[in-house]
């Protein structure tokens, strides 16, 4: 595996790669790595010739009062991991290589609907943060394939309207969260917890399979189902963001008629730790 940290080391390489017809991966991470990210990587291999990774925490994306200081830095066990299952190139930028303007004077990308509602209420900004630097590293990088987690599933359908919107062509890939044994949804934020909120955790995707339950059982007020998610939640010990039930591509409150592809979204605020979590819901 090769690292490199400036955008010229970069396009070198995949230059080389075209030039030989090769299909370019990309899986973007903020590092600290676990087997969330390392099913991404194996997904992006099994669709292509070549696969790039970056580390990069991204200011942009962190309010004011996150965890943005605080967010673990593990370079060189996530080097490790990446080579050994098999990344071809690490891209590793430093702050101005991602933002040469400077993080107040750089272009923003502003992504409508999707981006607004659900974690948009609790963390303003956020996804203007990641649309830009998402843009800015498929620029960069140039891969016909991008491969992101469905955990964040607000991101993807921020990320795929994007890629949409701006004419980027590239497929996005999306891959199913990696879980605990219990459940709990893997996240670098979940080594924030302790061992009590530890215990709690699975709460959020118990609540989630709960209402995901009564969808499928016929269940047809919303409202409650999301009402009692939330109950469900804050006797797990959260304090809840939300628990909102949508429609799977465009994030919009579904009809009733339309049970087509759902989706039921949830965030909460365990001790330090801010979770998110989702389910899938098929009615076929
Ligand atoms: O999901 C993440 O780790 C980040 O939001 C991303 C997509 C790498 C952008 O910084």
């Amino acid at each position: 595996m090769q690292t490199v940290t400036a955008a010229k080391q970069l396009r070198e390489v995949i230059s080389h790669w075209r030039a030989e017809n090769r299909r370019v991966s990309f899986v973007p991470t903020m590092g600290n790595l676990h087997a969330g990210h390392l099913a991404l990587v194996k997904q992006a291999q099994q669709l292509s010739d070549r696969v790039v990774v970056s580390i990069f925490v991204n200011p942009m994306q962190f309010g004011e009062a996150e965890d943005f200081h605080d967010y673990p830095h593990t370079e060189t066990e996530d080097s490790r991991q990446l080579q050994a299952t098999g990344t071809d190139l690490l891209f590793f930028p430093d702050v101005t290589t991602l933002y040469p303007a400077g993080i107040e004077n750089t272009t923003r990308v502003e992504v409508p609907d999707v981006s607004e509602g659900l974690c948009a209420d609790f963390r303003p900004g956020h996804f203007t943060g990641v649309a830009t630097v998402v843009a800015r590293l498929f620029n960069l990088v140039q891969p016909d394939i991008a491969v992101f987690g469905k955990k964040d599933y607000q991101q993807l359908a921020v990320i795929r309207k994007l890629a949409r919107d701006l004419c980027f062509p590239i497929r996005i890939e999306a891959v199913e969260t990696v879980r605990e044994a219990d459940g709990l949804a893997m996240s670098s934020r979940n080594q924030y917890l302790d061992t009590a909120q530890r215990q709690q955790a699975p709460g959020l995707y118990q609540a989630l399979q709960q209402a995901r339950d009564a969808l499928l059982e016929g269940n047809t007020d919303y409202a409650a189902i999301e009402k009692n998610a939330l109950k469900s939640l804050e006797k797990s010990g959260f304090d809840p963001n939300y628990v909102s039930i949508r429609e799977k591509d465009t994030l919009a409150i579904p009809a009733v008629a339309n049970r087509s592809g759902w989706v039921v979204l949830a965030a909460g605020q365990l001790g330090k730790a801010r979770l998110i979590d989702n389910i899938e819901v098929d009615f076929s």
